[in-house]
C-alpha cells in the first residue's frame, strides 16, 4: 500500500475509532448540546469544517433542526464533506461552502451561533479569526472555539526517566511550534484571552479531559494496535520533521535522539507483546477547551 493510501486508510479507520470514543462517553453529546446552547432553527456554522465530520456532528446534536453550515479554504475538504454529508442523509440541514476564515463569504449577523473545532491552532492570527466569526454572528448569538489545551499527563509509574523525556519533549514540540511557525498548537487556555479581546462578553468554559490507557478494556486491542501502528510507520517522518522543532525548543540533539529512540523501542515492544500491551500501567491524558462567548451590541 502506498504512504498516501494507508493515510487515507487510517483516517478513515480513525473516524470510526473517534465514533466508537463517542459511544463509549454519553456525557460528551450532552456536554456539547448544553454548553454551545444549540437550540431548534438555529443557524450554525462552523468554520475551519474539514472533511465535515464536526458539521454533521452538530446537525445530529440539533436532531437535524437547526440548518448548519460548514466553510473551509481548502477545496478537496469542501467535496469530501459534501459527499460523506450525502452519505450520512444530513444534506437536508448540511451544506458547505469554500471561504477564508479571515473573510468568510457571509453577511454580519448571519449566524446564532458560529463555531470551530481544531481551526485556531493552525493560525498565526488567531484573534483575527475570532473578530471574523464575531462579525457574522447577530447580536446575543454566540462564538465557540474546541481547541486543545496544555493542560495533559503522561507518566509510565515503570519508568519515570522517560515520563519527564516525554514531557519535555511536547513542552520543546510546543514551544518550537510557535518560534518557528508563530502558531500556538495548544491554544485551549489562551481562548478566553482572545475572546475578551474580540470583543465577546460572558466567556464561560469546559475541558474535555481524555484519558487513554491501554489496558482499558473498553478499547479493543485492535482499535489499541491500530494507532501504535500508524504512530510506528510514520517515526521515520517523525524524527525528520519535528527535530527542528524540539531544537527549537531547547532540548538539545542528544535529548532528542534518546527521546526518539526511546519512543520507538517501547512502541517495538508494545506491537509486539500483547500481554505487556494490555497490561501497560503508562498514564496519557490530553485537554480539549470548550469556550464561548456572547456578541453584545
Ligand atoms: C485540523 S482541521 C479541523 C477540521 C474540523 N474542524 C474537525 O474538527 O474535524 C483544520 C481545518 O482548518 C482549515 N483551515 C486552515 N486555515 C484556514 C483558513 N484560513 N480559513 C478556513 N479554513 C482554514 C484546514 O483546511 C482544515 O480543514
Amino acid at each position: 500500500m502506498s504512504k498516501l493510501a494507508f493515510r487515507v486508510s487510517y483516517l478513515r479507520r480513525s473516524r470510526e475509532l473517534y465514533r466508537r470514543y463517542l459511544e463509549s462517553k454519553p456525557w460528551l453529546p450532552q456536554l456539547y448540546t448544553t454548553f454551545l446552547n444549540i437550540r431548534p432553527g438555529q443557524r450554525i456554522v462552523d468554520v475551519g469544517c474539514g472533511p465535515g465530520d464536526f458539521t454533521r456532528h452538530l446537525a445530529r446534536l440539533s436532531n437535524q433542526k437547526a440548518t448548519v453550515l460548514g466553510i473551509d479554504a481548502n477545496e478537496k475538504s469542501i467535496q469530501a464533506a459534501t459527499i460523506d454529508t450525502e452519505k450520512a442523509r444530513l444534506s437536508q440541514s448540511v451544506s458547505y461552502r469554500l471561504g477564508d476564515v479571515y473573510k468568510i463569504p457571509l453577511q454580519d449577523g448571519y449566524a446564532d451561533l458560529t463555531c470551530c473545532r481544531t481551526l485556531l491552532m493552525h493560525l498565526t492570527e488567531p484573534l483575527k479569526a475570532v473578530k471574523e466569526m464575531a462579525r457574522i454572528t447577530k447580536t446575543g448569538g454566540s462564538v465557540a472555539a474546541l481547541e486543545g489545551g496544555k493542560m495533559g499527563a503522561f507518566y509510565d509509574p515503570e519508568d519515570p526517566d522517560y515520563s519527564r523525556l516525554a514531557e519535555r519533549a511536547e513542552e520543546a514540540w510546543i514551544d518550537g511550534v510557535r518560534i518557528l511557525e508563530g502558531k500556538e498548537f495548544r491554544i485551549g487556555e489562551k481562548l478566553p484571552g482572545i475572546f475578551k479581546k474580540a470583543g465577546l462578553s460572558e466567556i464561560k468554559a469546559e475541558v474535555q479531559a481524555d484519558a487513554w490507557l491501554h489496558s482499558d478494556p473498553r478499547r479493543r486491542l485492535t482499535d489499541v494496535k491500530a494507532e501504535l501502528r500508524f504512530d510506528y510507520s510514520i517515526f521515520k517522518e517523525r524524527r525528520r520533521k519535528d527535530r527542528k522543532y524540539l531544537l527549537a525548543g531547547g532540548m538539545s540533539n542528544a535529548q532528542i535522539t534518546s527521546y526518539f529512540n526511546r519512543l520507538e523501542a517501547r512502541t517495538e515492544e508494545f506491537l509486539s507483546n500483547d500481554v505487556k500491551l494490555r497490561n501497560d500501567p503508562s498514564f496519557y491524558a490530553a485537554t480539549f477547551f470548550l469556550v464561548s462567548g456572547v456578541k453584545k451590541g
